[in-house]
This record gives C-alpha cells, structure tokens and sequence, in this order.
C-alpha cells in the first residue's frame, strides 16, 4: 500500500479526481481517501499544513493502512540559486530546521538523543522519482538533495542565508521531514518530492500564490508517473 499525503487540498484535489475510491475513513478530523490510481492500491490524504499535522498523518498512515511506501508531495521555497521556481526537488534527506537543543552540543537540526541527524528518503524511490521527473516533465529541472522542514513559511533573505549556510538544502517547506522521521522510525520508504514555488526570500509571498498552480501541476504529472514504476 502506497501512501500519498498532500498539506493542502489544491496539492491532493488532482489525485483524489483521477483515483478510483473504494473507502475514504476519518482519523484525526482526516479523510484518508483509499483505493486505485494508476493500477496501485493507494491511500491519498490531507495532512494540513505543519510538522505535527503531517507527523499525525503519517503515523495513521503506518498505524491503520500498513503502508509501505510514503510519498509527500507538494510545494517549496528554494534554497539554491541554481533551483527556480517551477523546477522539482527529490529529497534525498529531510532535517527539521527549528530543532534546536544546541545548548547541550547538538547540531542545529538534530533531534536530541536520536541516532541520526537526518531522515533518509529511500535510494530506490529516489531514482524512480528521478527517472518519473525527467519523462513527465521534460521542461523543468529536476534537483536531489536534502530538503527542511519548519513550522515556519520562510519569506526572508536572512532566514533563508541561516538556512542555506547551517544546512546546505536545496529547499524548504513545512512538512517533509516530520513524515521522514515517522517513516525512519517506522522503518517505511518515503519520498518527498517537491516543486519550487518561490524563492524563500522577500519576494515569496508575492511568488507563491502565482507560482503554486504551476507547481502542483508538475508535481501531479510526477506522481502519474511515478506510481506504475513502484
Ligand atoms: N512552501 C512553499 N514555499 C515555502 C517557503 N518559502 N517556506 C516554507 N514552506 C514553503
């Protein structure tokens, strides 16, 4: 069982069209929707937006659908000059970047008293997210590397320099790296695939509401041709 979480409804509206829905069950006020797309037994749901929303989401995901694969989609601010808006981001590894228990010598990032800094994505599901990218959309760049996740919508050149110099990510966004660490702790595949919709700096709010539309278009066209490759 694949499962497929979105933060927004716009991120998962797509998917949950073209699915062919044999159950959709509440946990957690989430309509986890389960059934086909694109020949797989899937589970597609709205986490909201957030650390802990799409931790509980994943958690429920491993807990009542026995999943074996996670993949989240969904959008990011960039973190690297050489990533635009528009182009996709495969996580290799996912950080929580307001982690800080740095008084006691930890990393800035690290969650304490845990045996990694970061969350690994799966190095399979990474390639076929790859491979998926290149062929379903051949007009966007498509980046590896690792992703953070804040609770925190990053619309500062000076937050986005602390980010880029503490954590050499390509991206950052909301969610990611609390469903990679459900997924590490649970010992599930995950991916996080996300579309670059602004920047991180002064001109992201102004970037991201023209830019979203685009980006959640790419990154369903992915997911289509992703699935028959799991
Ligand atoms: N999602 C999309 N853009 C983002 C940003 N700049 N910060 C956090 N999450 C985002």
């Amino acid at each position: 069982m694949i499962g497929i979480i979105g933060a927004m409804e716009e991120e998962v509206a797509v998917l949950k069209q073209e699915m062919n829905i044999q159950e959709v069950c509440e946990y957690a006020s989430m309509q986890f929707c389960k059934g086909t797309l694109c020949g797989k037994q899937v589970v597609i749901v709205r986490s909201g937006i957030g650390k802990v929303n799409a931790g509980i989401c994943a958690q429920i995901l491993a807990d009542k659908f026995a999943v074996d694969v996670l993949i989240n989609t969904g959008i990011a601010g960039s973190l690297d000059a050489a990533i635009d808006i528009g182009d996709m981001v495969i996580s290799t590894d996912l950080v929580e970047h307001d982690m800080d228990a740095t008084i006691f010598g930890d990393p800035l990032g690290q969650v304490p008293r845990m045996d990694t800094f970061s969350f690994p994505a799966d190095a399979e599901l990474i390639k076929k997210a790859v491979a998926a990218n290149e062929e379903a959309n051949p007009d966007i760049k498509t980046f590896t590397g690792r992703i953070v996740s804040g609770d925190q919508f990053v619309s500062s050149s000076e937050v986005k320099e602390k980010l880029v110099k503490n954590f050499q990510a390509k991206c950052t966004e909301m969610e990611g790296a609390a469903i990679a660490h459900v997924a590490y702790l649970n010992k599930i595949s995950c991916v996080i695939i996300r579309a670059i919709s602004d920047k991180a700096d002064n001109s992201a709010t102004m970037d991201y509401p023209t830019f979203e539309k685009r980006a959640i278009e790419h990154s369903v066209r992915l997911v289509r041709n992703l699935l028959p490759r799991i």
